[in-house]
């Protein structure tokens, strides 16, 4: 897969975040919600806070762990503050028991 690398195994339970990095050190919080994998940076737009130790709500609602900021992960949205930005994303992808995950984020 042309300009995607191997971040981790897909191992990920529904509701489950785990941190990966990508070859260039970014830093990423991959997650499953409800059968759906997705790829964020893992560094919350209000204050860096990783969010692979925030919690992964029913909705596909990420919960950065520090000030609670909400996001839709499928989208990036904010849906509560303090967080003013949307989350950086990533494609990925599952294939062979592997996560892949594209190195250039999704413009939006
Ligand atoms: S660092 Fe995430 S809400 Fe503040």
């Amino acid at each position: 897969m042309l300009g995607f690398e191997r971040v981790t195994d897909d191992s990920l339970a529904a509701g489950e975040l785990r941190a990966a990095r990508l070859a260039n050190g970014t830093p990423l919080c991959i997650g499953n919600a409800d059968g759906q994998l997705f790829a964020v940076r893992d560094e919350c737009p209000h204050s860096a806070f990783p969010l692979s130790n925030g919690t992964l709500l029913p909705g596909a609602r990420l919960e950065c762990g520090w000030h609670g900021a909400q996001f839709d992960c499928r989208t990036g949205a904010v849906l509560e503050g303090p967080a003013d930005d949307p989350l950086v994303r990533y494609e990925v992808r599952a294939t062979d028991g592997n996560i892949f995950v594209r190195t250039e984020a999704i413009q939006s």
